[in-house]
Protein backbone atom coordinates (compact mmCIF):
# COMPACT_ATOMS: atom_id res chain seq x y z
CA UNK A 1 0.00 0.00 0.00
CA UNK A 2 2.54 2.26 0.51
CA UNK A 3 4.60 2.39 -2.63
CA UNK A 4 0.88 2.48 -4.15
CA UNK A 5 -0.26 5.41 -2.29
CA UNK A 6 3.46 6.69 -3.06
CA UNK A 7 2.64 6.16 -6.99
CA UNK A 8 -0.59 7.93 -6.65
CA UNK A 9 0.42 11.22 -4.85
CA UNK A 10 3.27 11.30 -7.80
CA UNK A 11 0.49 11.16 -10.49
CA UNK A 12 -2.30 13.14 -9.07
CA UNK A 13 -0.74 15.64 -6.55
CA UNK A 14 -0.13 19.39 -7.56
CA UNK A 15 1.35 22.19 -5.71
CA UNK A 16 -0.17 25.70 -6.64
CA UNK A 17 2.42 28.41 -5.56
CA UNK A 18 1.47 31.56 -3.70
CA UNK A 19 -1.67 30.23 -1.81
CA UNK A 20 -3.23 31.16 0.11
CA UNK A 21 -1.23 33.60 0.99
CA UNK A 22 2.46 34.88 -1.06
CA UNK A 23 4.94 32.55 -0.39
CA UNK A 24 3.12 29.70 0.44
CA UNK A 25 3.06 26.21 -1.83
CA UNK A 26 0.01 24.64 -1.42
CA UNK A 27 0.03 20.84 -1.24
CA UNK A 28 -3.06 20.14 -2.98
CA UNK A 29 -4.37 16.39 -2.44
CA UNK A 30 -7.91 16.84 -3.81
CA UNK A 31 -6.79 14.68 -7.09
CA UNK A 32 -5.14 11.69 -5.15
CA UNK A 33 -8.37 11.07 -2.82
CA UNK A 34 -10.75 11.29 -5.66
CA UNK A 35 -9.24 8.56 -7.17
CA UNK A 36 -10.23 5.66 -6.07
CA UNK A 37 -6.80 3.65 -5.86
CA UNK A 38 -5.59 6.70 -4.06
CA UNK A 39 -7.88 7.14 -1.52
CA UNK A 40 -7.56 2.99 -1.03
CA UNK A 41 -3.65 2.84 -0.78
CA UNK A 42 -3.34 5.92 1.45
CA UNK A 43 -6.02 5.26 4.13
CA UNK A 44 -4.36 1.92 4.22
CA UNK A 45 -1.00 3.24 3.96
CA UNK A 46 -1.85 5.45 6.69
CA UNK A 47 -2.23 2.90 9.28
CA UNK A 48 1.12 1.28 8.59
CA UNK A 49 2.90 0.39 11.95
CA UNK A 50 0.32 1.84 13.94
CA UNK A 51 0.11 -1.17 16.37
CA UNK A 52 -2.80 -1.44 19.02
CA UNK A 53 -5.05 1.69 18.31
CA UNK A 54 -8.84 2.00 20.83
CA UNK A 55 -9.56 5.26 18.29
CA UNK A 56 -8.85 7.49 15.39
CA UNK A 57 -8.61 11.17 15.58
CA UNK A 58 -8.77 13.48 12.15
CA UNK A 59 -8.09 17.25 12.33
CA UNK A 60 -10.68 19.47 11.05
CA UNK A 61 -10.60 20.08 7.98
CA UNK A 62 -8.52 17.96 5.78
CA UNK A 63 -7.87 15.29 8.48
CA UNK A 64 -11.70 14.51 8.39
CA UNK A 65 -11.34 12.92 4.91
CA UNK A 66 -8.88 10.45 6.41
CA UNK A 67 -10.15 9.76 10.12
CA UNK A 68 -13.77 8.13 10.08
CA UNK A 69 -11.68 6.26 6.66
CA UNK A 70 -8.42 4.97 8.11
CA UNK A 71 -10.46 4.02 11.91
CA UNK A 72 -12.91 1.62 9.63
CA UNK A 73 -9.78 0.61 8.06
CA UNK A 74 -8.53 -0.29 12.10
CA UNK A 75 -11.95 -1.61 13.30
CA UNK A 76 -12.25 1.34 15.09
CA UNK A 77 -14.20 4.75 16.38
CA UNK A 78 -13.25 8.30 15.10
CA UNK A 79 -13.20 11.16 16.82
CA UNK A 80 -13.51 14.83 14.87
CA UNK A 81 -10.82 17.53 16.64
CA UNK A 82 -12.76 20.44 15.32
CA UNK A 83 -11.73 24.39 14.83
CA UNK A 84 -12.91 26.19 17.67
CA UNK A 85 -16.85 27.37 18.09
CA UNK A 86 -18.21 24.05 16.44
CA UNK A 87 -18.97 22.11 19.49
CA UNK A 88 -21.24 22.43 22.26
CA UNK A 89 -19.55 22.71 25.77
CA UNK A 90 -18.45 21.76 27.34
CA UNK A 91 -15.15 21.53 25.36
CA UNK A 92 -11.01 21.40 25.81
CA UNK A 93 -10.01 23.96 23.51
CA UNK A 94 -6.46 25.41 22.69
CA UNK A 95 -5.40 28.20 20.39
CA UNK A 96 -1.93 27.16 18.18
CA UNK A 97 -0.07 29.15 15.20
CA UNK A 98 -0.36 27.63 11.66
CA UNK A 99 1.50 28.05 8.63
CA UNK A 100 -0.22 30.97 7.67
CA UNK A 101 -2.77 32.93 10.57
CA UNK A 102 -3.78 31.17 13.47
CA UNK A 103 -6.47 29.10 14.83
CA UNK A 104 -8.40 27.20 17.37
CA UNK A 105 -8.64 23.32 18.17
CA UNK A 106 -11.52 21.75 20.51
CA UNK A 107 -12.62 18.43 21.49
CA UNK A 108 -15.63 17.75 23.72
CA UNK A 109 -15.09 17.44 27.37
CA UNK A 110 -18.32 15.38 27.61
CA UNK A 111 -20.13 12.77 26.16
CA UNK A 112 -17.44 10.42 25.22
CA UNK A 113 -14.70 8.95 27.59
CA UNK A 114 -11.29 8.92 25.96
CA UNK A 115 -9.58 8.36 29.11
CA UNK A 116 -6.22 5.82 28.74
CA UNK A 117 -7.39 5.54 25.26
CA UNK A 118 -4.68 4.98 22.37
CA UNK A 119 -5.15 7.74 19.99
CA UNK A 120 -3.76 7.50 16.04
CA UNK A 121 -4.01 11.10 15.12
CA UNK A 122 -4.26 11.61 11.33
CA UNK A 123 -4.17 14.75 9.05
CA UNK A 124 -3.65 15.82 5.39
CA UNK A 125 -0.14 17.53 5.73
CA UNK A 126 2.15 17.99 8.45
CA UNK A 127 4.14 21.86 8.17
CA UNK A 128 5.12 23.33 11.10
CA UNK A 129 3.91 20.77 13.68
CA UNK A 130 1.10 23.67 15.24
CA UNK A 131 -1.52 21.60 14.26
CA UNK A 132 -0.53 18.44 15.13
CA UNK A 133 0.57 19.45 18.42
CA UNK A 134 -2.36 21.48 19.39
CA UNK A 135 -4.55 18.28 18.75
CA UNK A 136 -2.29 15.71 20.81
CA UNK A 137 -2.48 18.63 23.56
CA UNK A 138 -6.16 18.35 23.62
CA UNK A 139 -6.22 14.62 23.64
CA UNK A 140 -3.98 14.63 26.31
CA UNK A 141 -5.81 16.90 28.44
CA UNK A 142 -8.76 14.43 27.73
CA UNK A 143 -6.88 11.65 29.46
CA UNK A 144 -5.90 9.60 25.75
CA UNK A 145 -2.11 8.55 24.69
CA UNK A 146 -1.63 9.57 21.30
CA UNK A 147 0.12 6.81 20.25
CA UNK A 148 0.61 8.10 16.64
CA UNK A 149 0.59 10.94 14.34
CA UNK A 150 0.00 9.96 10.19
CA UNK A 151 -0.13 12.03 7.74
CA UNK A 152 -0.22 11.55 4.07
CA UNK A 153 2.50 14.12 3.20
CA UNK A 154 5.16 16.27 5.46
CA UNK A 155 7.07 19.23 4.33
CA UNK A 156 10.13 18.39 6.42
CA UNK A 157 12.14 22.24 5.78
CA UNK A 158 9.21 23.65 8.16
CA UNK A 159 10.17 21.34 11.21
CA UNK A 160 7.10 19.63 12.05
CA UNK A 161 8.50 16.32 13.09
CA UNK A 162 11.21 18.17 15.23
CA UNK A 163 7.56 20.40 17.27
CA UNK A 164 6.34 16.95 17.85
CA UNK A 165 9.29 15.17 19.34
CA UNK A 166 9.77 18.55 21.39
CA UNK A 167 5.86 17.60 23.09
CA UNK A 168 5.48 14.36 23.09
CA UNK A 169 9.13 12.76 22.71
CA UNK A 170 7.88 9.00 22.08
CA UNK A 171 5.19 9.63 19.46
CA UNK A 172 6.09 7.92 16.11
CA UNK A 173 5.21 10.28 13.21
CA UNK A 174 4.48 8.34 10.11
CA UNK A 175 4.39 10.24 6.93
CA UNK A 176 3.22 8.44 3.63
C1 LIG B 1 -3.48 22.64 6.92
C2 LIG B 1 -3.26 21.14 6.80
C3 LIG B 1 -2.83 20.75 8.19
C4 LIG B 1 -2.09 22.00 8.68
C5 LIG B 1 -0.60 21.80 8.67
O1 LIG B 1 -4.75 22.84 7.52
O2 LIG B 1 -4.48 20.49 6.44
O3 LIG B 1 -3.94 20.51 9.04
O4 LIG B 1 -2.43 23.06 7.77
O5 LIG B 1 0.05 22.94 9.11
P1 LIG B 1 0.97 23.00 10.38
O6 LIG B 1 1.72 21.69 10.49
O7 LIG B 1 1.89 24.15 10.10
O8 LIG B 1 0.10 23.24 11.57
P2 LIG B 1 -5.50 24.22 7.58
O9 LIG B 1 -5.51 24.69 8.99
O10 LIG B 1 -4.92 25.14 6.57
O11 LIG B 1 -7.00 24.00 7.20
P3 LIG B 1 -7.95 22.86 6.64
O12 LIG B 1 -7.46 21.49 6.98
O13 LIG B 1 -9.22 23.20 7.35
O14 LIG B 1 -8.03 23.07 5.16
MG1 LIG C 1 -5.79 20.94 8.07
Amino acid sequence: ALARARTAIAEHGRMVADFPAPGIDFKDLTPVLADPDGLSAIVTALTHGCGSVDLVAGIDARGFLLGGAVARELGVGTLAVRKGGKLPPPVYSIDYDLEYGSARLEIPASGIDITGSRVLLVDDVLATGGTVVAAAELLRRAGAEVIGVAVIMEIAALGGRARIADGFADVPVHAV
